[in-house]
């Protein structure tokens, strides 16, 4: 495999061409962003450490059906995908209120949700990624009926999958967001990361925040909260 051009930089993955015209190459930077990029920060190995959680998790979703675009780990920060066009929705899948759900709702955080709520923004920097239902994103073609209804099944699987892999690394699954992209042949898959930057993480016996909350509140630790993270879920699936 070759790297090939840039194609695209996000505010913390780089994508790459390859040299094979169905796969890409993923590079995690250490770049940590908030806001839509409007608090910007970093902290060494942050990629490397993302890379390995993200693997990790892909892995199993893919032991346990779930489809995504994860081919292999070509060095501690980058990993080889399946190209995929990107769907612009951000799928979000609530367990526990929190963040702007909390807020919109006028919730306390950490009231239990009784039943997990699966939420779809429309994924535009520009407008802020806005609220977006159905309708809405069958109007303006971001997905049809039959594609939005694939990716809410995927995305509750993954929700179940994932809670369990955070439960047995004593860690609640609050809330995260996952992404989703269509293959050449139209087929949906999971693209994007599964890590501490899009997930909330609470510490099952202390609540405490592991995940990118720490930096948006400027709560410190952010670093040593990624990293505990890793250790955690590598100590019950191995590393990966
Ligand atoms: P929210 O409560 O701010 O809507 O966030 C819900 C979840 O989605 C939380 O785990 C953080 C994650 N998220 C992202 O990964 N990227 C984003 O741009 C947003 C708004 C949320």
């Amino acid at each position: 495999m070759k790297k090939l051009e840039l194609l695209y930089s996000g505010k913390a993955k780089s994508v790459y061409k390859t040299d094979n015209i169905d796969q890409y190459l993923l590079e995690f930077r250490d770049d940590l962003t908030a806001g839509n990029g409007a608090k910007k920060g970093s902290f060494q190995q942050k990629g490397v450490i993302n890379n390995k959680i993200s693997n990790l998790i892909f892995k199993e979703l893919e032991r346990s059906g779930v489809k995504t675009h994860f081919i292999q780990k070509i060095s501690d920060t980058e990993v080889l995908v399946r190209k995929a066009k990107l769907i612009d929705l951000e799928v979000v899948i609530r367990n526990v209120a929190a963040g702007s759900f909390a807020k919109r709702y006028g919730l306390e955080e950490g009231s239990i949700l009784p039943l997990p709520i699966l939420e779809f923004f429309y994924k535009n920097d520009n407008l802020d990624d806005p609220f977006i239902n159905d309708d809405g994103i069958i109007a303006l073609n971001i997905a049809t009926k039959e594609e939005l209804e694939i990716i809410r099944t995927a995305a509750h699987k993954t929700n179940e999958i994932l809670k369990k892999m955070f439960d047995l690394a004593g860690l609640n699954l609050i809330d995260f967001k996952i992404e989703f992209g269509k293959t050449d042949s139209g087929e949906i898959i999971l693209i994007d990361e599964i890590s501490p930057d899009c997930c909330r993480l609470w510490e099952k016996d202390t609540n405490e925040k592991m995940d990118k909350d720490r930096f948006r509140r400027d709560l410190g630790g952010v670093a040593l909260a990624y990293l505990a993270v890793l250790d955690r879920l590598s100590a019950q699936f191995g590393k990966e």
